[in-house]
């Protein structure tokens, strides 16, 4: 006998012992692992299942799409909006809400994803993923609006990414800690590998674009400075540096093994808060890593506490260990900047 737990097993469990997962929560999350499951298929076909390239159009952000990032969109829009689970998704692939069709049940949750996260990496074959937050439907009409998904990080019901990188991970959290799952490929199923992931509270590891140094607000050059001065500067230890330009595997590695991840402001386009989104990156990634004990800000205040005015709103974000995002807000608070 086998002491594998699958999701399906570890998702019952969790709805008898805490009563955390309702069970349209808990056919929703399987049904997004389901879809993620698809996406890998295809991630790992690359050339050979022609879905590597541009795909000559924008999305709404003014980015250049890729194939993935279509093929992905449709793949999570496919699977969820049947099941009776949801009434709405937002997708950073698409302008605006996509409604459930009226054909179909209506459900108590609103689903936001980056269908395909970490796109410039998809063509030369490193890690990228899926990233995706669960809120409440708060109104009971049928109706739904943007407005209904203008809820602050803090009230998602559930949050979660999976990785396509050396091995499928899925990381999933419903507020009662975070737990990892590895596909299995010859079962097809997703096997729990590790629960209660904890972020330890210091690092030595950093995570930033370095190629925007020049463009920084003072508190982040200060911390960077302080980090690339070692064991002679006022932290008086070396600090090692990776920039996976994926988030989902730069917050990945941060749960395995702790440090700092920021994408700050910068003066490139000193009207974007940031260049990366708050409901499809910035609140996802911030719930789990609170919950892996964890801190994440927007260097001033915590991201989940941000209440949203558009969809496609864009944020900075300063995440991971906790004392060091601890150090880089204090920094930001004292400069009043
Ligand atoms: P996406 O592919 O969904 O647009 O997200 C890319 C994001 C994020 O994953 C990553 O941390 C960051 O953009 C990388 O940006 P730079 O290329 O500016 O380093
Ligand atoms: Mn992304
Ligand atoms: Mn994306």
């Amino acid at each position: 006998m086998s002491s594998r737990i699958s999701l399906t097993q570890y998702l019952v469990e969790q709805q008898r012992q805490n009563n955390s997962i309702p069970p349209q929560l808990r056919l929703l999350i399987e049904v997004v692992a389901r879809a993620c499951k698809r996406i890998a298929i295809s991630v790992n076909k690359g050339a050979l299942g022609d879905v590597l390239g541009s795909a000559d159009s924008e999305n709404v952000q003014g980015e250049v799409q890729k194939k993935l990032d279509i093929i992905a969109n449709e793949v999570l829009i496919e699977a969820n909006e049947w099941g009776g689970h949801l009434a709405a998704m937002g997708s950073e692939e698409m302008d605006s809400i996509h409604l459930v069709p009226n054909r179909f049940p209506q459900g108590e949750y609103l689903l936001l994803f980056d269908p395909l996260d970490g796109s410039s990496n998809i063509d030369v074959n490193v890690s990228i993923g899926t990233i995706f937050s669960v809120l409440r439907k708060v109104n009971n009409h049928r109706g739904v609006s943007e407005e209904d998904f203008l809820q602050p990080g803090k009230q998602q019901a559930a949050a979660g990414y999976c990785i396509y990188g050396p091995q499928t991970t899925l990381v999933l959290t419903v507020g009662d800690g975070v737990a990892m799952f590895t596909l299995d490929r010859e079962m097809g199923s997703w096997v729990l590998t590790e629960d209660n992931v904890r972020i330890p509270a210091d690092t030595k590891e950093f995570a930033i674009n370095m190629s925007n140094l020049r463009h920084w607000a003072p508190p982040v050059k200060r911390y960077i400075d302080e980090c690339l001065a070692g064991t002679t500067g006022p932290r008086e230890k070396d600090f090692n540096m990776r920039w996976i330009a994926s988030m989902v595997a730069d917050v990945h590695r941060i749960l395995c093994r702790g440090g700092i991840f920021m994408y700050p402001w910068d003066a490139r386009e000193p009207q974007k808060a940031g260049k990366l989104r708050l409901m499809y990156e910035a609140n996802p990634m911030g719930f789990i890593v609170e919950q892996a004990g964890g801190l994440a800000t927007n260097g001033k205040q915590r991201i989940l506490d941000i209440t949203p005015t558009k969809l496609h709103e864009r944020v900075a974000v300063v995440l991971g260990s906790k004392n060091e995002v601890e150090r880089v807000t204090r920094y930001h608070l004292e400069q009043g900047d």
